[in-house]
């Protein structure tokens, strides 16, 4: 596996190799979540390249950049023994270099849920996405479904600068309790983890509750239920179109996400579901 670090030897690799390839976005403190990705990419592509950078331009100043978790050793020796072929890991003057001016952005599907309590968040995402995408020139990039809005937002990148790149969702991964894996999870506490793990089963249960509740009311019961098992703050919980991610009056045959934002102490969990 070859470890890439500057834009040099990245473009060398990249007029070396054959082939359609499959291109891994992350920041890296890997998990089976990840792991999962790249697994589809080489199932699905002659070559799989893996990128790990921690994008300070998603991070808010009173965010974790500092402290979110770096294990590059660890996280290299995971993606080689899966079959990767190789790791793009620029520094981040490589990437942000003291006269970086651009920015890339998704209006409207950008702003909401996320976009209103991270208000740089997809701004910093999109424009890293959008270089890794022109840097690495895959067939195909892997995403998570666990970051729904995510994906969504970079899908709609890719189809409004006709960027020649399939784009695919990748179910979520959780533990054996439900929980999605998550590089945040190392900070609960074990008291947390368990209040932690009832989110998930909280989120299925919209399923049904949608069969004999207005959207407002299973709104308000999901609401109660997350509150009562023991979560400190809810950012939001709410069932929206898969598709746009609008707020939703009725239950009709579209395609429905229940998705919340929640807090245990100062870490912040997203998650979401099918609802219908
Ligand atoms: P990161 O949080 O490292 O996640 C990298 C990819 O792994 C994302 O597509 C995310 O949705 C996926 N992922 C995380 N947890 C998962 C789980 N439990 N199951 C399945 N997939 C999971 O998301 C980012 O990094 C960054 O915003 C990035 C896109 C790399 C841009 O900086």
């Amino acid at each position: 596996m070859r470890i890439l670090k500057t834009l040099k030897e990245l473009r060398a690799y990249r007029e070396f190799v054959k082939g359609s390839i499959g291109f891994v976005p992350t920041m890296g403190a890997l998990h089976e979540g990840h792991l999962s990705l790249a697994q589809k990419s080489i199932d699905e592509n002659d070559v799989t390249i893996a990128s790990i950078f921690v994008n300070p331009a998603q991070f808010a100043p009173n965010e974790d950049f500092d402290k979110y978790p770096r294990t590059f050793e660890k996280d290299a020796q995971l993606l080689e023994d899966l079959g990767v072929d190789a790791i793009w890991a620029p520094s981040v003057s490589e990437i942000y270099p003291n006269d970086f001016k651009s920015t890339v952005r998704v209006s409207g599907i950008s702003e909401m849920l996320e976009g209103v309590s991270r208000p740089h968040f997809f701004e910093g995402v999109t424009t890293i996405v959008n270089k890794l995408f022109m840097q690495v020139q895959p067939s195909r990039a892997y995403f998570g479904v666990k970051d729904y809005q995510q994906l969504r937002v970079i899908q709609k990148m890719v189809e409004d600068f006709n960027i020649p790149i399939e784009v695919i969702g990748c179910p979520v991964i959780r533990d054996e309790e439900g929980l999605a894996l998550s590089s945040r999870n190392v900070y609960l506490t074990p008291t947390d983890l368990a209040i932690a793990r009832q989110l998930n089963v909280i989120l299925e249960h919209a399923s049904v509750l949608v069969k004999s509740m207005n959207v407002q009311e299973v709104e308000k019961q999901l609401e109660n239920d997350i509150l009562k098992a023991g979560f400190d703050k809810i950012d939001y919980i709410t069932l929206r179109s898969a598709q746009t991610l609008e707020e939703i009056k009725t239950v009709t045959d579209q395609e429905i996400r229940v998705l919340v934002a929640t807090y245990l102490g100062s870490v912040r969990l997203i998650d979401n579901r099918v609802v219908i």
